[in-house]
């Protein structure tokens, strides 16, 4: 078996994207341009080794690099895609084996094209195969030009092609299947004549054909896989894309998503069978479902830890853990850093935030709680509110098991509130409270004649 590796070619301007941020850390479905194709390539193929080209906004593209296995070279100037991809040379030297480059910008390639393409470039032993696609409108892409008996001649871009040669309907793809043997030295002849004066990587397979090497183009796949992402309106669409495919992914695994048109789910989130998810829902990054919970309508969960048959709605999630049967909303904030235990009730609008409230606890009308330690089974009453900020800093409270908080009390923390503790409605507790007591803190009532 031939050794593979990876380029991906991540230095190009964005000049289209309009935007301070490099086009290849924009966003689609939760997920960076360059991780999209990063996962890609790794889910398809064992790769030896992988180098991005960075270059346009390369701090911030090799920080985002950090957390994967991969290697950079940096391109100084933008001079096209062949030039890009010489940068990594010097990372291959010695180096034999079969080479898959990638741009950036195409965040929708899936694992499975590559491992195709992979297979057809060895079984036809090409020497270098470009995936390529039949599309409606070429518009943009680089051409296939292929000679009478259909062997590829040549790629003409957008800007090159005559009037005949943009009516091709089969286009590049930007992804490559390179034998590292003939590529460096085919790559060093590609010049930049052209009306965009740059290195066109595309320009390779004509050198290679004319040194008698075997090249060919395989349209492997649909039009919108192979879609580039050069504007905000390519980004949107390639978006939507993502989306689609991850809802049919969770409905084919046995999710119910209500209404896909309003369901936004991020492409790592996980979500167990028989969950049921209702309209205008998002749900985002690293976010994990159980099953049989029921999620929406309106409501949105971040990097949340949800167990199973967990029920919300109306509300708003972040970075949280929530244990099983627990039951959120309408309308709650679970902020982050909260933990809800098991059958935990928050609702009607409630915050908690960077609290942990115990099993069978509940939080169900109009409070707040924040920077607190609730044990199990205690009843937060309505209005009721941990005030854990002086303006300065931040301060806890602590609720003991089976403590009953009536309507209204302000908790002013930092305080301790011992088990069992009955705390009478519009108290304001200022001092810690000893296991068992019953403890009332505000003005006794008075009953006067009332003037007329
Ligand atoms: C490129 C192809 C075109 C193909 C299309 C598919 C060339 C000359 N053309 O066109 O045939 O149909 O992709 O989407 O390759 N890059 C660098 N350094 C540079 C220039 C580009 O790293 O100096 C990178 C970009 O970041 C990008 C990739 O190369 O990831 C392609 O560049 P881009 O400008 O997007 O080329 P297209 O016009 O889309
Ligand atoms: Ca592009």
């Amino acid at each position: 078996m031939n050794k593979i590796y990876g380029v991906i070619l991540g230095a190009g301007e964005g000049t289209r994207m309009k935007s301070c941020l490099p086009k290849v850390l924009h966003k689609v479905a939760g997920k960076e341009l360059i991780s999209c194709v990063i996962d890609c390539l790794n889910s398809a193929v064992k790769m030896q080794k992988l180098v991005v080209v960075v270059g346009s906004g390369s701090d911030l593209v090799i920080k985002h690099l950090e957390k994967y296995k991969a290697d950079h070279v940096f391109q100084k100037e933008r001079l096209g895609s062949a030039h890009a991809l010489l940068q990594a040379k010097n990372k291959f030297k010695n180096i034999d084996g079969q080479l898959i480059v990638m741009c950036g910008d195409t965040p929708l390639v899936q694992s499975k094209t590559i491992k195709d393409l992979l297979k057809f470039h060895n079984k036809n032993k090409n020497h270098a195969t470009v995936l390529s696609g039949m599309v409606e409108n070429p518009f943009g892409y680089g051409r296939i030009v292929r000679d009478a008996k259909g062997a590829v001649k040549c790629i003409v871009e957008e800007k090159s092609a005559t009037e005949e040669e943009k009516r091709i309907k089969e286009i590049n793809s930007g992804i490559y299947c390179f034998d590292l043997k003939v590529l460096w030295k085919a790559l060093n002849k590609v010049d930049n004549k052209n009306n965009k004066k740059e290195y066109y990587l595309t320009d390779v397979i004509e050198i290679l054909n004319k040194d008698g090497y075997k090249t060919d183009a395989v349209a492997l796949t649909t039009e919108e896989e192979i879609l580039g992402v050069n504007d905000r309106k390519q980004l949107a669409v390639a978006e939507q894309i993502l989306r689609e495919r991850k809802n049919n992914e969770l409905m084919a695994n046995g999710v119910t998503i209500v209404d896909p048109k309003t369901t936004y789910i991020d492409s790592d989130v996980v979500i167990g069978q028989d969950t049921i998810i209702k309209p205008n829902t998002i749900i985002e990054g690293k976010t994990k479902i159980g099953k049989n919970c029921i999620v929406g309508p309106d409501t949105t969960i971040m990097d949340s830890q949800i167990e199973e048959s967990v029920f919300i709605t109306y509300s708003y999630i972040e970075e949280s853990e929530i244990e099983k049967g627990v039951k959120i909303g309408p309308f709650a904030h679970i902020r982050p850093k909260s933990v809800l235990k098991q059958n935990v009730k928050v609702g009607n609008f409630s915050e908690v935030k960077k609290s942990v409230v115990g099993q069978g606890s509940k939080v169900n009308h109009l409070s707040y709680i924040g920077d607190a330690i609730v044990g199990k089974d205690v009843n937060i009453g309505a209005g009721t509110i941990t005030c854990n900020y002086d303006g300065k800093n931040k301060f806890q409270t602590v609720i003991q098991d089976d403590v009953f908080v009536g309507s209204n009390v302000n908790l002013v923390a930092p305080v301790n509130i011992g088990k069992k503790v009955l705390i009478a409605a519009g108290s304001t507790i200022t001092d810690d409270v000893l296991p068992n007591k019953l403890t009332i803190a505000r003005a006794r009532q008075i009953v006067k004649v009332r003037k007329k």
